[in-house]
């Protein structure tokens, strides 16, 4: 389950490569020999496009890309040799096998320094092309896929993983979008669970360091007289346990992004030595008097009020304002509740898939209740429950009693809010509007504010709300 699964079986889950035939290029001016040796190939199963030409070659790999090639090295005009250049250029996974009439030691070197494959001499046999094509192509498969992976990865942490329509995470976004071409200093807050992690990886994957490692280190979870030496490393004999130089995660980071988890946890005299490293891009390792240079985006978070410990002197206020040069801040899940929905169908999606079951499906007394629930533990929390609920629920579709009590006790609260009818009675006009005023402005607040997503909270068309919210004196 979730939980347990590290993320790269999970990318392997979903990772189902199309397999498809393979396609190889052959360039040979003898079209005899071309055609024999294309129809050889196209019976052991490959599918075989042919050229006479390298120029023509050259052309057709502008427009379409193959697995492999084999090309005679010497051709009129445009060479094999020209051609394994161009294609090393475009898409390096492509293998190119060489062949050739006269071998020489010196134009075998070559093709083998520019990249080819393999390069085998005439005459020979087609079992032995054959099982240099299958290399090949299993070379290029290897490649390919690794590639598939990393983009799959990335993918992983684009914006469509973080989920939400409401104002507040429409403005993260946009903060987001803004700095992914920068190397400003980020400080990301929020309540614990709401996402901070994600909208760190979220700026790292889409900056232009991407390539380059993102290393994060809760400075909660390490020993305040161990985070120095795992930060910046340390030399041999710099202390008692230091047996051998160790470099730290600044210099691991070294070209990427550094996230500093729970940086309101750092210890006072290390806060100092990380304003340092900030304003002079150097540091030394502990022990070390060698100052190493340094090219990292340094993103932070916290769920603590900084500011309050500024005050009690527990945080350095000039490390403070250099942190907190741009702050994204994720509010609680319960101030956008009009998120709920999508998250929880999200989750759902994502969790059915992780457990290879058909897709559920969330009852609307269901999604009611999660709407109303307040999630102390925010958008992790609602991850968990959806996760336990699935794994926990036979049928397909979730109901109010399949959710935890806490939250399935949400919305009969709201639902069994009445007016008590006293002995001196009630003014039944006056009570009814009443409820209906107060119904429309929850629904309004589950919906953000969204007239429509509001009116199908209440079964009514959309005009009707807008007729009631008229009639109630309700602002518009
Ligand atoms: N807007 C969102 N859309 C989709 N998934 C989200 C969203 N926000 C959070 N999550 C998911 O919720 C979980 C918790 O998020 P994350 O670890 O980023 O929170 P956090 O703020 O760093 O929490 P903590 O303070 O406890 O470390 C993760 O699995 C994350 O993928
Ligand atoms: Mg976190």
């Amino acid at each position: 389950m979730l939980g347990y699964v590290n993320e790269m079986t999970l990318l392997a889950l979903e990772v189902s490569m199309p397999q498809q035939v393979a396609q190889i290029l052959l360039i040979d001016d003898e079209q005899e020999s071309c055609k024999a040796l294309s129809l050889l190939l196209g019976r052991a199963g490959y599918r075989v496009n042919s050229c006479h030409s390298g120029e023509k070659a050259l052309a057709l790999l502008k427009k379409q890309s193959f697995e492999l090639i084999i090309s005679d090295l010497f051709l009129p005009g445009v060479s094999g040799i020209d051609i394994l250049k161009q294609v090393k250029e475009d898409s390096p996974q492509t293998c190119v096998i060489l062949i050739t009439g006269n071998a020489s030691a010196e134009t075998a070197v070559e093709a083998m320094k520019e990249g080819a494959f393999d390069y085998i001499t005439k005459p020979f046999h087609f079992e032995r092309l054959k099982l240099q094509v299958a290399k090949a192509l299993e070379k290029s498969q290897l490649v390919i896929e690794n590639q598939y992976l990393r983009q799959q990865l990335h993918r992983r942490y684009k914006f469509d993983n973080i989920v939400g329509t409401s104002q507040a995470m429409q403005q993260v976004f946009t903060r987001i979008e803004k700095v992914i071409n920068t190397d400003s200093t980020i400080l990301i807050l929020g309540a614990s669970g709401t996402g901070k992690e994600l909208v760190a990886k979220a700026i790292h994957f889409n900056s232009p360091r991407s390539n380059k490692p993102f290393i994060a280190i809760n400075c909660g979870a390490i020993p305040a007289d161990l985070l120095e030496s795992e930060l910046f490393g340390h030399v041999k004999g710099a202390f008692t346990s230091a047996v051998s130089d160790k470099p730290g995660k600044f210099e691991a980071a070294n070209g990427g992004t550094i996230f500093l988890d729970e940086i309101g946890n750092m210890p006072l005299q290390l806060q100092m030595k990380l304003l340092r490293v900030l304003q002079e891009h150097e540091f030394e390792r502990v022990g070390s008097s060698r100052k190493i240079i340094l090219n990292i985006r340094l993103l932070s978070a916290t769920n603590a009020d900084l500011e309050e410990q500024v005050k009690a002197g527990r945080f350095r206020e000039d490390l403070y304002y250099r942190l907190n040069v741009i702050p994204i801040v994720l509010p609680p899940l319960k101030e956008r509740r009009g998120d709920i929905e999508l998250l929880a169908r999200f989750f759902l999606n994502k969790i059915c898939k992780e457990m290879h079951r058909p897709l559920m499906t969330l009852d609307q007394e269901s999604l009611q209740a999660m709407e109303a629930y307040d999630w102390p533990g925010n958008v992790r929390e609602m991850e968990n429950v959806i996760e336990r609920t699935v794994a926990l629920t036979d049928g397909e579709t979730i109901t109010c009693n399949d959710l935890p009590p806490d939250i399935g006790k949400a919305n009969r609260e709201i639902i069994t809010a009445s007016p008590q009818l006293s002995s001196t009675g009630i003014d039944m006009n006056q009570a009814l509007a009443d409820i209906e005023r107060q119904m429309i402005q929850q629904a309004l607040t589950l919906g953000s504010g969204i007239k429509a997503r509001a009116a199908d909270l209440l079964r009514i068309n959309r005009t009707t709300l807008v007729e009631k919210m008229k009639r109630l004196d309700m602002r518009l």
